[in-house]
């Protein structure tokens, strides 16, 4: 299981730091769960200072897939890393849907996260309509194609995918366990077909969208559900923890 908290665009630096010191605390022992924190990049340090010695990892949420360059504005995996980040999301459907991220930027960007030891978080989804148009297997199926096109994780444990189906982000609507389940069977069925069935079997695949202390274990209860990307409930260190331990 892993659960991982998408804090997005929330936190100053010392809110930052206050909600880290919190995850932490309320977390404890985590037991075979894995725990990320993915704060906004200013307060990468801050986090990384505050859950030093403890279970909790560090996370960004977004990179560039260069090194280094005239790209302003942007981060590169070498500083993610310095900064003490462990995983990176990639492919949020938040930055597909405001800022153009493509299947084919993910895909450089999973090589280049891999290329320096960073676990990626890749991102899937369907919206509304598409669901609706009976299209969710076949957006989340091309997804998977063109963003995993050439990804070889030289273990299971480096690389993460997350269903997020767009319409149950922030909205407060989530998939139903049923159908969290059916998206992560069609999901691992393909992971199996890449990457083969001991792999496939081995790589978490989480659900993310309006996960909340009181439908965590239903959802992770399923069989292909191995943990959560969490927002809004991240930024309670108490409802968070009580995801942990629900995983
Ligand atoms: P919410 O948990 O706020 O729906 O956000 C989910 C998400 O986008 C995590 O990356």
């Amino acid at each position: 299981m892993l659960v991982a908290g998408n804090w997005k665009m929330h936190t100053d630096i010392d809110a930052a730091r206050t909600l880290a010191r919190d995850v932490a605390d309320s977390v404890g022992d985590p037991g075979d769960v894995t725990v990320v924190v993915c704060p906004p990049f200013v307060s990468l340090s801050a986090v990384a200072e505050e859950i030093a010695g403890t279970p909790v990892a560090l996370g960004a949420q977004n990179m560039h897939a260069e090194d280094a360059g005239a790209f302003t504005g942007e981060v590169s995996a070498p500083m993610l890393t310095s900064a003490g980040c462990r995983y990176v999301i990639l492919g949020h459907s938040e930055r597909r849907q405001y800022f153009g991220e493509t299947d084919e930027g993910v895909c450089a960007k999973i090589a280049q996260a891999h290329a320096h030891g960073l676990i990626p978080i890749v991102c899937v989804g369907e919206t509304l309509e598409e669901r609706k148009g009976g299209r969710a297997e076949e957006v989340v199926g091309g997804q998977l194609v063109h963003s995993l096109r050439g990804v070889t994780p030289d273990n299971p444990d480096r690389l993460v995918i997350a269903y997020e189906p767009v319409w149950a982000i922030g909205t407060g609507e989530t998939a139903t366990p049923d159908q969290a389940q059916e998206m992560h069977a069609f999901i691992r069925g393909r992971l199996n077909e890449q990457f083969g069935e001991k792999t496939g079997r081995a790589l978490h695949i989480l659900y993310g969208g309006s996960v909340k202390p009181g439908n965590a274990a239903e959802l992770f209860g399923r069989a292909d559900v191995d943990g959560g990307l969490i927002g809004g409930a991240s930024l309670k260190g108490e409802d968070f923890a009580a995801i942990v331990r629900a995983g």
